[in-house]
């Protein structure tokens, strides 16, 4: 795990297209997003941790403080190379900012997902971190795709 740098963008593209768990409009909106964050690292609203395996990148995770909240975070993104998922990775990305945010005065970290039927495995993922879905919006992306919305509180994490 290590911070972002310039030269990890196009591999990070590649496995956002990889995943085909994103449109071209939402890889369009990750890589906004990264780019702010090389562009400008002590910006405050976003984080990022990169997973690697010596020189390869693996995945990676963006999160951050949820302007006008008092310790609310967010998880704004997180992918994991197919060839490399089902190995844990992921699982350390979330710990990652679970840690982080809980260090900086976190009290919960939210994140959004979809109710279509692709996403079952990352639902089930997010279920198995210990996210519930407190939450939820029907047809907010589509009709007949909900946005969901789970939650871990910090006061009853068990682990990290
Ligand atoms: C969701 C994602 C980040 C998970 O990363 P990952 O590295 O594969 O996940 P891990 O290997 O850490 O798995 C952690 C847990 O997730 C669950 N999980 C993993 N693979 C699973 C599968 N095939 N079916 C059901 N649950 C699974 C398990 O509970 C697993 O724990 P276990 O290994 O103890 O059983 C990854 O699959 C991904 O990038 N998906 C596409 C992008 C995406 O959907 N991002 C989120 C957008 S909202």
């Amino acid at each position: 795990m290590r911070e972002l740098r310039a030269t990890d963008l196009p591999a990070l593209i590649l496995i956002l297209h990889q995943c085909e768990a994103f449109t071209e409009v939402e890889i369009a909106c990750a890589l906004e997003l990264l780019e702010i964050m090389i562009n400008d690292p002590l910006q405050q609203d976003y984080r990022v941790a990169v997973a690697n395996g010596g020189d390869e990148v693996q995945g990676y995770i963006l999160y951050g403080p949820v302007p006008m909240t008092e310790g609310t975070y967010d998880i704004y993104w997180i992918a994991v190379d197919p060839d490399c998922q089902g190995q844990g990775i992921g699982r350390q990305l979330m710990r990652h900012a679970e840690r982080q945010a809980r260090a900086a005065g976190g009290r919960m970290i939210c994140l959004e997902t979809s109710s279509q039927g692709h996403y079952q495995r990352t639902r089930e993922f997010y279920r198995q971190a210990g996210y519930c879905e407190e939450n939820r919006i029907r047809d907010f992306y589509r009709p007949g795709d909900d946005r969901l919305t789970y939650v871990k509180r910090f006061t009853t994490m068990k682990d990290s």
